[in-house]
């Protein structure tokens, strides 16, 4: 059963601001009410034995909301972190948060870097949170560094771009879900979604729950995933044991 998981689950967690509109709330209500989601949502992955969950928490384009929701939003966080810290080493999760974590202010950062220092030795599921994180800014940020350490051209290939991405060390995404019916990236693993599923649902945030995971965990089972190739040739590899990335070797010219 297990193989059929996604080894790597994202989630944009959309829809707070207008599941608290509806009930006309301030869209500061949805957001508490998103975390406490957020939460449940880490405890079912890590049961269910997904090796890692990154969770979109704030775009780098967020910074551009009205300051009092910015300001909420980050005490929220850190009041988050602070309160889940024990919750996660107690289930053995391992926490990281990417991002220009330098803008973040100095109070999100100290409960991050607890966090993070806290959760190190943890060995089961791999959290993440990305935080003032934008997938155009991640591919800028590994450029520069293949720029300042002097990366001949002939030497940049995929790898050498991953290795730099402040996903380095991680597999891709395998599923994303975003919830809210926003067709759309955002702007979030841009570079990694590659060959993601991206699976859309209109529940918004605060209304998500296990049995909608398991709607979406389900959805992903039935995916075909070719990553080029062609149908047959999946069935061919399959029997033969050949991996995803081995060329298939092209037949002589008629
Ligand atoms: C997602 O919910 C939370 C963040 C982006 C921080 P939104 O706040 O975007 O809610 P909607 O999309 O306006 O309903
Ligand atoms: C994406 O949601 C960011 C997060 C969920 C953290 P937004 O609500 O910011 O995205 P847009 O603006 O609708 O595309
Ligand atoms: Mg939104």
């Amino acid at each position: 059963m297990k193989k059929q998981l996604p080894q790597h689950i994202a989630i944009i967690m959309d829809g707070n601001g207008r599941w608290a509109e509806v009930r006309g709330r301030n869209r500061t209500f949805g957001h508490l009410r998103g975390a406490r989601v957020a939460r449940e949502m880490i405890e079912a992955c890590s049961e269910l034995g997904i090796e890692n969950l990154t969770l979109y928490t704030f775009s780098s384009e967020n910074w551009l909301r009205p300051l009092e929701e910015v300001s909420f939003l980050m005490a929220l966080l850190s009041r988050h972190l602070k309160r889940e810290r024990a919750n996660l080493v107690k289930n053995n999760i391992q926490f990281q948060a990417i991002g220009e974590l330098s803008r973040l202010p100095q109070s999100v950062l100290d409960e991050v870097e607890a966090t993070t220092e806290a959760t190190s030795a943890c060995t089961g599921m791999k959290l993440t949170f990305a935080l003032s994180y934008g997938g155009r800014q991640d591919i800028i940020g590994a450029v520069k560094s293949l720029v300042a350490e002097g990366v001949p051209a002939d030497q940049i290939d995929e790898a050498a771009i991953e290795s730099r991405l402040l996903t380095k060390g991680m597999c891709d995404p395998d599923l994303i879900i975003r919830t809210s019916g926003e067709s759309r990236l955002s702007n979030f693993f841009l570079w990694q979604s590659a060959y993601s599923e991206i699976y859309i649902t209109p529940t918004l945030w605060p209304n998500y729950d296990e049995s909608e995971l398991n709607k979406a965990l389900e959805w992903y089972r039935t995916r075909e995933r070719r990553f080029g190739r062609t149908t047959a040739q999946l069935n061919q590899q399959k029997s033969s044991g050949q991996k995803r990335d081995q060329v298939p070797e092209l037949a002589p010219p008629q």
